[in-house]
């Protein structure tokens, strides 16, 4: 038999048929719009609220096999470069497409660790928030307030740009969430000390105190290194999408990248690290576990750091951070939470809800423990996400730009409501119940 990469339809309503190319396993939304019942007809529309089988664009940056719980940046398993590489070779990996050279990499190393100052006007922004504020909230809108220190950022069509704001963000994201913590928290702001590396400055500006120089314990750091690479990018997620979407507007970057801050914030996204830890604590003891599970298979709660979109399958992220943190526990002592953990995901792994819907443990599930173990409160755990997920929506961004088939997204809809109703002056309208 014959085979054809193409997708035969026929529309009932008028009894035509249609042949529409399939490529990459996917067929043009647009090629169905040709379907029409008459010349009043607006065409076909597809209709995929949440996005659920929608491709909204081609990218060459990051692999997801959901079935299989594979994961690779530029085709390179994350499994590798969580143990080779540092945080910042892959940042270089993901924007480039490359890993770098040893020149590459200790000039890229250099440009970012040049960009983690902040202008003071950022720093005294950032006094001004409330004593107690979230440092997601805080995060999030210092990243908007960058646009108004550089206004060539709204040169989104200029490469160099680009490239400069791309170092400044990457740069000034941990001084950013540092800061967020030391206000939080009532300590003075500590600035960067470019001796230290990506994460270890990031250690120190979070936690020195009175101490001249901060020395970061190096497993600690490597660990916090490794989590980084492992969030660094995710493809079409919601808050990537976000980025995308903002960003197809030509908004600059650092709106962009606040807007996408804000979408992973939530607590099926990014916000669910946060959740997990308040879950954890919420069940107590190991012993609370089994009616817990209960109330989830009730639906009265759902839980935290388990499911995903994509992955019906063990997130390979998961397994590796499950690895990291017993490198922490040496160092930290035993975080007494992952023995509920353990037993959640025991429990879960062999009922027949979660095994029917295919819920394993996603990156979050395990992240909050060693992130606790670490020494950060719970409250800093979705700006940890935001600080390495920073270089996957710049990579994706700048793709985006360059993608000669992107436009500005706009999604259709399907309209519900009311047409052509009579105006009724204030004065006349009866009480409406609302
Ligand atoms: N606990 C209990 N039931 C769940 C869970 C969960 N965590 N996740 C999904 N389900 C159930 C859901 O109720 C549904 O059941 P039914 O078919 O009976 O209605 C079924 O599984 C399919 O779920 P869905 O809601 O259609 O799946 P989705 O793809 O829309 O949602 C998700 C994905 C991640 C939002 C969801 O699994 C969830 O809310 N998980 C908890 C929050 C979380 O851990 N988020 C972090 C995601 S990974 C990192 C990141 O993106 O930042």
């Amino acid at each position: 038999m014959m085979t054809s990469n193409t997708l035969t339809v026929t529309d009932n309503r008028t009894n035509r048929t249609y042949t529409v190319p399939i490529t990459d396993g996917t067929v043009r939304a647009m090629d169905f719009r040709q379907m029409r019942t008459g010349e009043e007809d607006f065409g076909l529309i597809l209709y995929d609220p949440a996005f659920t089988n929608t491709a909204s664009c081609r990218s060459s940056i990051t692999y997801l096999d959901g079935e299989r719980g594979i994961l690779e940046y530029r085709g390179y398993p994350i499994e590798d470069l969580a143990e080779r590489c540092t945080f910042l070779e892959v940042a270089y990996l993901l924007l480039f497409g490359e890993l770098p050279n040893k020149a590459e990499l200790d000039a890229w190393v250099f440009e970012i660790t040049h960009h983690t100052m902040l202008h003071e006007t950022t720093r005294k922004f950032m006094e001004g928030f409330r004593y107690d504020a979230h440092p997601m909230s805080m995060l999030m809108s210092s990243v908007a307030a960058l646009s108004t220190v550089y206004p060539d950022a709204k040169e989104v069509h200029n490469p160099a740009s680009r490239m400069l704001q791309t170092k400044r963000l990457i740069g000034k994201m941990p001084t950013i969430a540092a800061m967020s913590y030391r206000h939080n928290v009532g300590f003075p702001y500590v600035y960067p000390d470019n001796d230290l590396n990506y994460t270890e400055n990031f250690m120190n500006m979070l936690w020195r105190m009175v101490e001249p120089k901060y020395a970061a314990n190096p497993v600690l750091a490597r660990a916090l290194d490794i989590l980084f690479i492992l969030h660094a990018d995710h493809e079409q997620n919601c808050s990537t999408n976000t980025m995308r979407s903002v960003g197809s507007s030509l908004a600059d970057p650092y709106l962009a990248v606040a807007s996408a801050a804000a979408a992973l914030s939530g607590p099926l996204h990014g916000g669910a690290n946060e959740e997990v830890l308040k879950m954890l604590d919420e069940i107590g003891t190991k012993e609370n576990v089994p009616a817990y599970i209960q109330r989830v298979k009730d639906g009265h709660i759902k839980l935290m750091g388990f499911g995903h979109r994509v992955y019906k399958n063990y997130d390979p992220r998961a397994k590796i951070i499950k690895r990291t943190a017993d490198q922490v526990f040496q160092v930290t002592g035993r975080n007494p939470k992952l023995d509920i953990a353990l037993e959640l995901e025991r429990i879960a792994l062999q009922d027949p809800y979660f095994v029917s819907r295919k819920l394993y443990p996603n990156v979050d599930f395990y992240s909050g423990i060693i992130y606790q173990a670490v020494g950060f409160k719970p409250d800093m755990f979705t700006v940890l996400f935001a600080i390495p997920r920073t270089v996957g929506w710049l990579a994706q961004w700048q793709e985006m730009l360059i993608d000669s088939e992107q436009k500005i997204a706009r999604p259709r809809q399907i309209y519900t409501g009311q047409r052509n109703r009579k105006f009724v002056p204030v004065a006349e309208r009866g009480a409406v119940a609302v």
